[in-house]
Parts: C-alpha cells; structure tokens; sequence
C-alpha cells in the first residue's frame, strides 16, 4: 500500500489545480550566489493535501515563497488555473513557524483581520471565525490578548486566521516546528477537523516525516541543497486519519521508504549503524 507515482493521481484528475515546472531560484549577495532550488516540476491536484520533506536549506520556504508569489523564480513558473504566478497572490491562507499574531488585537479580532481585508461581511466573518474557535477548543479564549494564549493556542488562532476567508489554497511553513511533540499530534487532529469538508489545497512543509505521512495525500522528498524531488509517496490510508495509524505496517511502510531515501542521500545519518556494535556491545565486561 502506499506507494505509487504522481501518474496514477493524475490520471483521475488531468487538469491540476497548481503546475509547478522547471523551478529555479538562486538568491545573489554581494559576490555569491545560492542555488536555494534546481529545475522542480511538479502538479497539485484540487482539494490535495501535499508535504514536502526535506534537509534544512534545500529550498522548502523559497518554493511556499515562489507558489505565494511573494519572491519570483530565477527559472521556471508556477501556474495556479492556468494562469502564471508573477505578483502575490490573494486567495490563499499562510501560516508560518512564527504565528505572527497582532499582541494588541484579542484572539477573534486577530482572526476576523485578515477577512476584513478582503471585504467580507463583519458578521459572516465573526460567525465563521467563532466556529473555527470552537472546533479547535479556544472559544474561551475568544477575547483573551496573544500573550495570554499557549503556544499550541496561539497557533491555532494562527490556522483559524489563515482560513477563515475560505481560501482555496492553504500554505504551511513548518507550522508546528516550535510546538513540543504532544501538542504537535493535538495539531495535526485539529487541522484536519479545520479542513474536513472544504476542499482546500494545501502545501505542508515539515521535517517530520510522520506529521508529513499522517496529513497527506502525497509527500514530496527534497534532497540535499539545492532542492529538488527525490522522492514521491502517494499515501492511500484512509481518512480520517487518527494517531493510532502511526502504529500500522502500512504507515512504517511509508515512513521507512522516505527514512531510507533520506539516508541514502547523507541527510539522515544512523552513527550506529556505521560503528557496529558501538550501541549494544557487550566486549569489555558491559
Ligand atoms: N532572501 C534570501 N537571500 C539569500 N539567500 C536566501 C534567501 N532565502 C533563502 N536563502 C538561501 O536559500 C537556501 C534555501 O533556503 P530555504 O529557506 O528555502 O530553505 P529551507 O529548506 O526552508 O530550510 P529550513 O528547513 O532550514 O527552513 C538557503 O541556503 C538559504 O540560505
Ligand atoms: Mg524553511
């Protein structure tokens, strides 16, 4: 189970939502140049939960940055429809390591903020952002200042921002990435409640190979810098999703194949496995 090409995805859905082809970006300062991503070609498909998995540094925030439209590529295009990216694009939600909350607005304001920018109606906004709340456990915490919210709190506030608009797509960078592994596995249930029913496209960029398996539909492996695909997993586990999937062979089949990949390429290295019997050596009397 589990493993397949992007062919077979494609094959039921030909018209992607978002074709990424032939994407470079090389950033230039004063004298050097950094090749942060190299020629990446890919496809999403509507309503796809996508990861991307890779080393730090091999180009994951320079492709959430090109897809956004908020940097341009040095080569190559993202299309969303159809239509070629070239300025930044306004239907979408994104969510970043930092969640970047107003300290002087309370929680639902800082939520309701974003929508108001794109003149929704108050109240539909407010009534949508009082749902989100609820469905992630802080509608106590509706009119509480950022400081006065956890961290795992304050993030969700951040995802509740990102989508309260409804956007079509729905870009993470590391989202959970300073979050302690018990809130971290809360997270991934509540953003898959968030998102169950909606049909949004989303980018997730993790380095957390299980987080990646357990949300998504497809997982992208980036090597080393600079970044490129190495891998493709589709993940056919059924949904939804709850953390006790982490503990079947079809998920540690998954997991395994990406680990594997990983260190085949040097980015992840087991020592142990290098030194045998450094770890379980019983010589010298231990
Ligand atoms: N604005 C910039 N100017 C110059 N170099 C940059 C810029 N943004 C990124 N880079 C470089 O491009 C490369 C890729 O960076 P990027 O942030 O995309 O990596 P990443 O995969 O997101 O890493 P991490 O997992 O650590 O977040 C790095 O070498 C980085 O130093
Ligand atoms: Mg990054």
């Amino acid at each position: 189970m589990g493993q397949s090409t992007s062919e077979a995805l494609e094959a039921k859905a030909p018209e992607p939502f978002i074709r990424v082809t032939d994407l470079s970006k090389s950033y230039r300062a004063k004298s050097t140049i950094t090749h942060a991503l190299d020629k990446t070609s890919f496809t999403f498909r509507r309503g796809e939960f996508l990861s991307v998995v890779g080393p730090s540094g091999c180009g994951k925030s320079t492709l959430l940055m090109l897809i956004s439209g908020l940097t341009q590529p040095t080569t190559g295009a993202v299309e969303i429809e159809g239509e070629r990216v070239k300025s930044p694009i306004s239907d979408v939600g994104i969510v970043f390591q930092e969640d970047l909350l107003a300290e002087w607005k309370h929680t639902i304001d800082n939520i309701t903020m974003q929508g108001a920018f794109r003149k929704i109606p108050k109240d539909r906004l407010r009534r949508r952002a009082v749902e989100l709340l609820d469905m992630v456990g802080l509608s106590e915490f509706a009119d509480v200042y950022p400081h006065e919210l956890s961290g795992g709190m304050r993030q969700r506030a951040s995802i509740c921002r990102a989508i309260v608009h409804e956007p079509p797509l729905l870009l993470m960078d590391e989202p959970f990435g300073a979050l302690d592994a018990m809130t971290r596995d809360q997270m991934a249930l509540d953003i898959q409640t968030l998102l169950e029913g909606l049909g949004t496209t989303v980018l997730f960029i993790t380095h957390s190979i299980s987080e990646a398996v357990l949300l998504s539909d497809r997982v992208l492996v980036f090597g080393p810098p600079p970044g490129r695909i190495v891998d493709e997993l589709v993940v056919d586990l059924p949904r939804p999703r709850h953390l006790s999937v982490r503990e079947t062979p079809e998920f540690a089949a998954i997991t395994g194949r990406i680990r594997s990949r990983l260190e085949d390429m040097g980015v992840i290295r087991d020592r142990a496995e290098t030194r045998p019997g450094a770890l379980y050596s019983t010589a010298g009397g231990q």
